[in-house]
Formats: structure tokens, C-alpha cells, sequence
């Protein structure tokens, strides 16, 4: 405690005879005579630490080197709402203190020391994406060698704003940026640079960051752009951050349900149109799709149009297009067994033409025949002409019985009624089959266009 005063005095003629004699580095020696007893003598430091407000050069036209690297050890949340990247890091500086400096074989073989970060001249880096205010933890100590190299690490929370592109979620990558600048030092007064490569810090990266979260590190990529305000040209170091989202969750929450639904739902075509039982089934597929997507929306992105949106919005509509088709196929169905109206003779050969193509071609000779052929062959399988072809003989029976005219005219108009009914019935499950296809098709489609859309 006796000695601190002489030691200070002396330091300080030291240190202003250095400065006058062009400020040599080897004058700011700290004598560490003493260290071998009472451990590391404050008073040795004190000229380093009264000097802590001003940038530690001897020159002050030469700039300060300030190497720059950084750990990335957890990307804890990516909020697309806001565009924000919640991430934890360990940023590492290094750079030069002159003032600093001592021999280890004076010093008790004494190479490194940590001192108290408080107590040093810091520069004053930070990461210009970041939306929140440093919560750097105190009490942090630094390195300093014994040629007065200076080592600080610090851990840092990092909320920092990045351009989130959500089109492809939950397939989705992301390019976030981390630009690493100096408050206020400008190029003349600060220059950065880096004493690791990148893939180093990718690789360490990689190794710390232990959670298996939604986000997986991709890699890092470094510019180095001037950054030019005004007059004053900034150093600056950018790291691009590229990570990508594990997509399991959804696909298994999301995307299979969903598709599985939509398979139901095609599969439902299958129902014989005529028992009624397809409409109750589809809307019921409807409402159940309706849930799943209102329990499911959290999971969604909170902002924007992502293309699984689209997904879900083409999935409810070939549900509905589908409920559509078979409302349309039942009032057909309806239609033709209630009161078929006369078909019109284009659509009559058309039905032919389309149902048994060669058999229409052969028969065409014989008109008469031609139209009754048909009905018993393509309507065994459907419920009403089944009836009808088990009225025909009876009607033929009354025929050959040998009724009254007026019996005969509406046996006969019976007849021709039962015929137009078997044809509006043909008619409606060509349509069914031909809509089915139809459907099929534009299914098929926007698989394959969202499928792509995904993948590019
Ligand atoms: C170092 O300090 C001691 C006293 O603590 C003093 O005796 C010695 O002369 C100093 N050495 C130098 C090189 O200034
Ligand atoms: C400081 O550095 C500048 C540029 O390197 C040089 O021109 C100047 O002479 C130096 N001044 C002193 C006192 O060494
Ligand atoms: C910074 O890194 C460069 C390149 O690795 C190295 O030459 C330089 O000595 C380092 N400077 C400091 C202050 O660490
Ligand atoms: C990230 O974006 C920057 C430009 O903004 C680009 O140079 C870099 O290559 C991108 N990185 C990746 C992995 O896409």
C-alpha cells in the first residue's frame, strides 16, 4: 500500500517520457516486481485502467484492429409476424491494447491474465439487425496476454430483425443477417477483421448448438461492404445465416390429414349416386375439414400467404366441387325418375354414341330394336331400370291378353315413359363418371402444381 504512490509517480514519468520520445510500446512495460509475493499488483494496471475512457493506441492516426468472430449456440424463435430471429451468441473480440505489456519471465512465468471487462476500454460493437437492447450479463472478464492482446467474450441474446419469406413453410429456409459494426468508430478510427474462416464458426456452430428445435443451421456466409453515412465510411462485417425449418411436424400435422381427407372424399365417388348416401357423406368430410383446419391454424404462420394456405384452400374446394357434382348428379337423378323430359335427339345419339359405340353402329339399321337393345343391357346394375325390366314382360303380357285401347295407349305411353326414364339415368351416370374424371384431372393437376411450386 506504501509503495503504490512512488510506484504511480514513476509509472506516469514513465509514460510521459515515453510519449515524448515517439511513444515506443516497450515503455508501457509493467513492472511486475512483487507479483512473485503478494499476487498481481493493482498498481502495476492502474495507468492501463485510468486510460479506460480513451481508444488504447499510441498514435492516433493508426487505427485499432479489432478481430470479429461469433458462435452461434441456439436459434431460439423465429417469428414471421413480426420478421423477427430470436438467437443466442457468443461474440468474440480481439484486439491490441500497447499499453499493456510484460515480460513473463519477470512475471512468476505469468502469460495471460483475465481482468475485470469494466475496468478496459471496449469497443464498441454491435449487431446492427438487432431490435432489442444489449443485455450483455456484467461482471464479464477479458483475456490479456502478456503482449497485450486483449480477448472478450461475450454471450448475447439476439433479437434481430430478418426478412422472413414464408411462401414455402413449412419447407421454408431462411437467410438472416448478422452485420457486426462499430457504433461510432469510422474506418480511420476502427478497422475490423476476422481471425477464424467461416466454415470454423459454421462448424462450431454446428457442434454447440445442441437443441434438435424447429431450426436447423444450414451454414454462414461473410461479406464485408463498407458501410458509407454521410460523410464517414464504416467498417463492417455481415455473416448471412442460412437455416432451415424441420418440416416433420407439419407434414405429419398438416399435410397428411389433410391429404387423406381429400382421398376420402375422392373415394366417395364410389357411392352409388342413386342411395343418397354421397351427400350426407361429403358434408360430412366437409365439416370434419373444417375442424382439423380451425384446430390446426395455430401452427400456421400468423402473417402472410404461405403456399400451404393455398394447399388448404384447394383441398376444401375440391371437397365442395365435389359435394357441388353430387347435389347436381342427385337433382339429375331425380329429374329423369320423377318426370324425365323429352331428351332432345343430339343428346339421344350422343348417349349412344358415347355408351356402346360399336353396337350403335351395327344396329343402326334397325331403328325400333335399337332403342329397346339398349336399355336392358346398360341397366341391369341400377335400381329403377331393374324395375323396369321386370314391368316389360308384364306389360307384354297385358298386351297379349288383349286389354282395351285405351289400356294399350297407356301401357304403350308406360313403356315409352320407362324407356326416357332409363335414358335420363344413363344420361346422369355418364355425367357422373365424366364430372368424376373431370374432377380426377384437376386433382391431379394441382398436386403436381404445388408439388412443383414446393420444390423450386
Ligand atoms: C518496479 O517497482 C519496484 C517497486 O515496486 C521498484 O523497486 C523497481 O525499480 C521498479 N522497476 C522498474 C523497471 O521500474
Ligand atoms: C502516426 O502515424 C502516422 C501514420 O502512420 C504517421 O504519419 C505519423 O508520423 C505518426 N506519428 C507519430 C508521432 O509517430
Ligand atoms: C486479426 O486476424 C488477422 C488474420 O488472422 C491477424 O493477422 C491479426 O494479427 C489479428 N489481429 C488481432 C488484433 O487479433
Ligand atoms: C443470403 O443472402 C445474401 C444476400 O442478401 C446472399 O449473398 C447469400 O448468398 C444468401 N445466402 C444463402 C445461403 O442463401
Amino acid at each position: 500500500m506504501e509503495g503504490g504512490w512512488p510506484l504511480m509517480r514513476s509509472f506516469f514519468l514513465c509514460l510521459t517520457v515515453s510519449l515524448l520520445l515517439q511513444g515506443r510500446g516497450d515503455s508501457f512495460t509493467i513492472n511486475c516486481s512483487g507479483f512473485d509475493q503478494n499476487g498481481v499488483d493493482p498498481a502495476a494496471f492502474q495507468a492501463v485502467f485510468d486510460r479506460k475512457a480513451f481508444r488504447p493506441v499510441i498514435n492516433y492516426s493508426i487505427p485499432t484492429h479489432v478481430n470479429i468472430s461469433f458462435t452461434l449456440s441456439a436459434i431460439l424463435e423465429v417469428n414471421a409476424q413480426l420478421q423477427l430471429l430470436t438467437s443466442f451468441l457468443w461474440m468474440d473480440l480481439v484486439w491490441d491494447n500497447p499499453f499493456i505489456n510484460w515480460n513473463p519471465k519477470e512475471c512468476v512465468d505469468i502469460n495471460k491474465l483475465t481482468i475485470s471487462a469494466e475496468k478496459l476500454w471496449l469497443p464498441d460493437i454491435f449487431i446492427m439487425e438487432s431490435m432489442d437492447v444489449d443485455q450483455t450479463p456484467p461482471g464479464l472478464t477479458v483475456y490479456v496476454n502478456s503482449e497485450g492482446r486483449i480477448k472478450y467474450d461475450k454471450p448475447m441474446r439476439v433479437t434481430s430483425i430478418c426478412n422472413l419469406d414464408i411462401f414455402y413453410f413449412p419447407f421454408d429456409q431462411q437467410n438472416c443477417t448478422f452485420t457486426f459494426s462499430s457504433f461510432l468508430y469510422t474506418v480511420d478510427s476502427m478497422v475490423l477483421g476476422m481471425d477464424k474462416e467461416v466454415w470454423e464458426i459454421t462448424d462450431t456452430s454446428r457442434n454447440i448448438i445442441q437443441t434438435q428445435g424447429e431450426w436447423e443451421l444450414l451454414g454462414i456466409n461473410k461479406a464485408t461492404p463498407k458501410m458509407l453515412v454521410g460523410s464517414n465510411l464504416y467498417d463492417q462485417i455481415m455473416f448471412y445465416v442460412a437455416i432451415r425449418r424441420r418440416p416433420t411436424l407439419y407434414v405429419i400435422n398438416l399435410l397428411v390429414p389433410s391429404g387423406f381427407l381429400v382421398a376420402i372424399d375422392t373415394l366417395s365417388f364410389y357411392l352409388p349416386a342413386e342411395s343418397g348416401n354421397r351427400a350426407p357423406f361429403k358434408i360430412t368430410l366437409l365439416l370434419g375439414y373444417n375442424v382439423f383446419l380451425l384446430m390446426m391454424n395455430d401452427l400456421l404462420p400468423a402473417s402472410g400467404t404461405p403456399l400451404i394456405s393455398v394447399y388448404f384452400a384447394l383441398c376444401l374446394s375440391l371437397m365442395v366441387v365435389s359435394l357441388m357434382e353430387t347435389i347436381f348428379i342427385t337433382y339429375l337423378l331425380q329429374l329423369a325418375t320423377s318426370e324425365p323430359p323429352p331428351m332432345p335427339q343430339w343428346l339421344h345419339s350422343l348417349l349412344l354414341h358415347c355408351t356402346n359405340p360399336r353396337k350403335c353402329c351395327s344396329t343402326a339399321s334397325q331403328e325400333g330394336n335399337k332403342v329397346l337393345g339398349v336399355t336392358p343391357t346398360q341397366l341391369p346394375d341400377l335400381k329403377e331400370p331393374v324395375e323396369l325390366v321386370g314391368k316389360m314382360p308384364s306389360s307384354g303380357e297385358a298386351e297379349l291378353n288383349g286389354c282395351p285401347e285405351s289400356t294399350r295407349a297407356q301401357q304403350e305411353h308406360e313403356v315409352q315413359k320407362q324407356h326416357l326414364v332409363g335414358l335420363w339415368v344413363q344420361f346422369s351416370h355418364m355425367m357422373d363418371t365424366l364430372l368424376f374424371r373431370l374432377y380426377l384431372l384437376f386433382l391431379a393437376s394441382s398436386i403436381v402444381t404445388v408439388v412443383v411450386l414446393w420444390n423450386t
